[in-house]
């Protein structure tokens, strides 16, 4: 990866007006607010790019990265990872972490799931954060939101054991439905909703949602200690596996 300050390099597929990017273009990441085409080889190896990390934190849709960069200036001794779709927001983000000299941030963009399945490394993150996710209310959109039965323990599994994932939304069924699926899962603890956070707003969102007095629900879940292996069953339905084969007959 070469990595130069004074580039930004676009996204290869057409983005949108939000500057989104939906095709697989080889994902752009900033460390320390420089940015550059990702080509080395994946998944990321996080300590060497951003060594000496006492625990990692990561937000998946940080748009303009109020809540990321404001716990990285707070926690220097902790790594950030963000993954945000919008190329705008997500070089605002890298320009603001350049301005404040945070060199404990990565930002990666590219599609969340994309790259939970190729970059991210699995079960390294004591947190993650997830606020407000685009809650696509119509029904024909709903395979487009980031949590669902499939995807929940693509989620999860950037957790450690222990770790937790913050979640919040303004969208009441949205909300409701990722309680729910969250509460079925056999590997975590859910606690809330909570009425706040105890920090105050964390997002621009937040700020935004809560001054005009919408409701916010807002959710802890824990992935217990030995729950790795358990997938949601909802997630695992339409799984087929064929005859077991005994170790002799491999
Ligand atoms: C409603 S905004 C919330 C932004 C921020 N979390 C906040 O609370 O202020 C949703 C954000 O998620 C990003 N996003 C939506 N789908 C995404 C995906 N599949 N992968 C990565 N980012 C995504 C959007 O570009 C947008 O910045």
């Amino acid at each position: 990866m070469t990595l130069d300050s004074d580039c930004c390099v676009p996204a290869r597929s057409e983005p949108d007006r939000a500057g989104r990017s939906h095709g697989v273009a080889a994902p752009v990441v900033a460390v320390g607010g420089r940015i550059a085409e990702w080509t080395e080889p994946v998944p990321l190896l996080l300590d060497r790019l951003l060594p000496h990390r006492r625990r990692w934190v990561v937000e998946l849709g940080f748009g303009k990265g109020r809540f990321l960069l404001e716990q990285a200036r707070q926690r220097p001794g902790d790594g950030f990872v963000g993954v945000e779709v919008a190329s705008r927001y997500f070089r605002l983000a890298a320009r603001r972490a350049a301005r404040r000299g945070l060199d404990n941030v990565l930002l990666l963009r590219g599609e969340a799931l994309y790259l939970l399945c190729t970059h991210l490394p699995r079960a390294f993150a004591d947190e993650v954060h997830v606020y407000f996710p685009d809650p696509w209310p119509k029904s024909r959109h709903h395979k487009r939101r980031l949590f669902d039965a499939e995807s929940v323990d693509l989620l999860l599994g950037l957790l450690r054991c222990g770790g937790s994932l913050y979640f919040a939304t303004d969208h009441a069924e949205y909300g409701d439905e990722v309680e729910a699926l969250l509460r079925e899962h056999p590997g975590v603890e859910v606690r809330g909703p909570f009425a706040a956070w105890p920090d105050g707003p964390r997002t621009n969102y937040e700020i935004k949602y809560a001054r005009e007095g919408r409701q916010i629900r807002r959710l802890v879940v824990r992935l217990r200690a030995g729950a790795r292996s358990l997938l949601h069953p909802a997630g695992r339905r339409d799984l087929l596996m064929g005859p077991r084969v005994s170790a002799a007959e491999r």
